[in-house]
């Protein structure tokens, strides 16, 4: 056997339990089954169980309005694509963690952001809209990213965090601006979202997450931008 050997395996290992854990602990609900889910502390089990409440429960939808209605699904279908591509990018970098504290401080983040994708997912439901048709090509290429980032070695990882979800809460604020007002549904979600990526980005420079090069700051900006102008169409 050659050297490398083990570290395959282990690798090949940290893969297949991380994308376990990822489809076991993901509730990807189709529409129609999302809104008899029971709120966070129900009895559905372990994922429904930890899950914190959906941010919009009880909350009013507003007057319809079909072409507020359009742009409210548009917007929430880019969310639910960026916390798609926010799965693979935890999964990637968590899997090629130096440090067990930082891989568990990474799947931390990534199980908050598993209910994000649910929230997204079941709001978009509410809108009668479907996801973004290129999902698997978002989760593709940020696990790539991902795995990128963590091979650079903890601190640029916790450092790429810091910088994605910097860029995430700049694009919430955005989003926040542009969400037709009587929206308040999708309004709790993302100003429940901005907090939670806020939180994420300031543990991970408290973890040692190193400021990224500026470089590398604006071709995240530059391929963040293709994804939300895609996915508000497709
Ligand atoms: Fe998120
Ligand atoms: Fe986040």
């Amino acid at each position: 056997m050659t050297r490398s050997g083990p570290i395959v395996h282990d690798l090949r290992d940290r893969f297949i339990l991380a994308v376990d854990r990822w489809f076991m602990g993901r509730r990807f609900p189709r529409p129609g089954r999302v809104a008899d889910d029971p709120p966070a502390g129900g009895s559905g089990g372990r994922t429904a169980a930890s899950a914190p409440a959906y941010p919009a429960e009880g909350i009013e939808p507003g007057p319809p309005d079909p072409r507020a209605g359009r742009l409210s699904a548009r917007l929430m279908r880019v969310n639910h694509a960026g916390e798609v591509a926010a799965q693979a990018l935890y999964l990637g970098q968590s899997m090629l963690a130096r440090d067990p504290g930082v891989r568990r401080a990474l799947d931390a983040a990534a199980a908050e952001e598993r209910a994000h994708l649910d929230w997204c997912r079941r709001r978009l439901s509410e809108l009668g809209a479907r996801p973004s048709r290129l999902d698997p090509l978002w989760w593709a290429g940020s696990f790539a990213i991902g795995a990128a980032a963590g091979a650079a070695g903890d601190a640029s990882s916790l450092g790429f965090v810091a910088e994605t979800e910097r860029q995430v809460v700049d694009h919430l604020a955005r989003h926040l601006r542009r969400l037709p007002r009587d929206d308040y549904r999708s309004r709790a979600i993302c100003h429940r979202m901005m907090d939670d990526e806020r939180r994420h980005g300031t543990r991970a420079v408290q973890a040692g997450g190193r400021r990224l090069p500026t470089p590398v700051r604006f071709m995240m900006r530059a391929a963040a931008g293709v994804m939300t102008a895609t996915a508000y169409r497709i």
